[in-house]
């Protein structure tokens, strides 16, 4: 984990501060809506840390002795947190946007040696020239401009021992805003491996596992036709388990094959995408301690079926937002894009929509404890934003909407 500097500063002149109300981290059911929203309110961060929050004369009481930032009488959200990113990578696939724009299928694409494969190239190359690291800054600064002040980003566009471990590394590396490394080795079977999953999967649990543990905080795998199945899935996750990775699982995008029910016998901390998950996924999930991370950018751009946000939050399951950001399926740095497409698609509130990227997202990312809201004791990261109302993190279509974004208190 990469944390930036500290700092202190009072954020003065919020005309509404709204942060996710009630109980421990993670929230379902109606505590995902319940969100406190405090007008004419200032925040004091003391080294990087939030010591008042709430009413402005009472906080400018309390802390005389900071540097005032003047908000202009805007609004103010936690940080975003971007639980599912795949961030690290060279190269764009701006082509194949082109060509499914034309018909071509994502799948197709895949199975014809572009896709993910396409990125590999693209992303070892970069490591080779040692230009991996300005461009995951260049993505994390885009994701920041947004108000994401802490992301998540996982291997996988390597699947070899260098460039999976560089890219590793270049995620641990400072960056402006926090990061979270998640080994994505079993993306695809590596070039070199052809056809054989099997074989690919023995070279890396013997081969690489052990120095990705200590670069890492959790592991993750792509549990699909044409990717890994679940006996394949499991087998890998249950050797990173080993080594004390938290585990994450790319499932039911295309089709249900079994991740869901993996996640849960292996007490995985998520399972992201669900966009072909049926009402026995749905139930599964809500009964079970096991994240469900939804994807909204991937279904829009893919074109595929929207996930069952609304029946997972009513049903009781733990539900994070993300954005997947990646060269394929993604190409969407921006939290608050991805919340007006839950409001806007799959029928989440704004409030839900916030407490999925902040409160949720920090608890998938082992962070809820200090990161998601805007209280005392929690990291001072704070997007003020265009706006007098904090709903405009989500209605503002596209738009500008964080004005000034503090990681720990500093102003990015
Ligand atoms: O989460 N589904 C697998 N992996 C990525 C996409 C990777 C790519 O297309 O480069 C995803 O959508
Ligand atoms: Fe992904």
């Amino acid at each position: 984990m990469s944390i930036s500097p500290v700092a202190s500063i009072l954020i003065d002149d919020l005309a509404q501060l709204a942060s996710p109300a009630g109980r421990a981290a993670p929230l379902r059911g109606a505590d995902l809506r319940s969100l406190d929203v405090i007008e004419h309110a200032a925040v004091a961060i003391v080294d990087g840390v939030v010591a008042a929050a709430g009413d402005r004369e009472r906080v400018l009481r309390a802390h005389p002795e900071l540097p005032i930032h003047d908000a202009g009488g805007r609004a103010a959200i936690p940080g975003l947190i971007d639980c599912h990113t795949h961030a690290a990578f060279g190269g764009d696939r701006a082509n194949e946007f082109d060509l499914r724009a034309q018909g071509a299928g994502y799948e197709q694409i895949h199975a014809a040696g572009g896709g993910i494969a396409a990125s590999v190239a693209a992303t070892r190359a970069a490591a080779g020239e040692g230009s991996l690291g300005a461009a995951l800054d260049r993505h994390l600064a885009w994701m920041a401009a947004q108000g994401t002040t802490t992301a998540e980003v996982k291997s996988g566009y390597g699947l070899d021992r260098d460039t999976e471990l560089a890219m590793l590394d270049a995620v641990r590396a400072p960056h402006a805003i926090e990061t979270a490394a998640t080994f994505l080795r079993a993306h695809a079977v590596a070039p070199e491996f052809g056809e054989d999953a099997d074989g690919y999967l023995d070279f890396v649990l013997a081969d690489v596992l052990s120095a990705a543990a200590d670069r890492a905080e959790a592991a993750d795998v792509f549990l699909e036709r044409g990717a890994f199945s679940a006996a394949q899935a499991e087998r890998y996750l249950r050797a990173a388990a080993g080594h004390g990775l938290a585990l994450r699982l790319h499932a039911d995008q295309f089709s249900e094959a079994g991740g869901v029910e993996l996640a849960i016998r292996l007490g995985a901390r998520s399972v992201d995408h669900l966009e072909a998950t049926g009402p026995g996924g749905v139930d599964a999930l809500a009964a079970s301690d096991v994240a469900a991370v939804v994807l909204p950018a991937c279904a829009l751009m893919l074109d595929l079926p929207r996930p069952p946000a609304r029946a997972l939050v009513d049903g009781g399951a733990v539900v994070a937002l993300a954005t997947d950001f990646n060269p394929g399926s993604a190409f969407c740095d921006s939290l608050p894009l991805v919340m007006s497409l839950a409001c806007m698609q799959l029928r989440l509130t704004p409030a839900e929509a916030l407490a999925a990227c902040t409160v949720n997202a920090a608890w998938v990312l082992g962070r809820a404890e200090r990161l998601g809201r805007i209280a005392p004791g929690y990291d001072g990261d704070v997007v003020i934003l265009e706006a007098d109302d904090w709903r405009h993190v989500a209605y503002h279509l596209g738009g500008r909407v964080a004005a000034d974004v503090f990681k720990r208190g500093e102003r990015l």
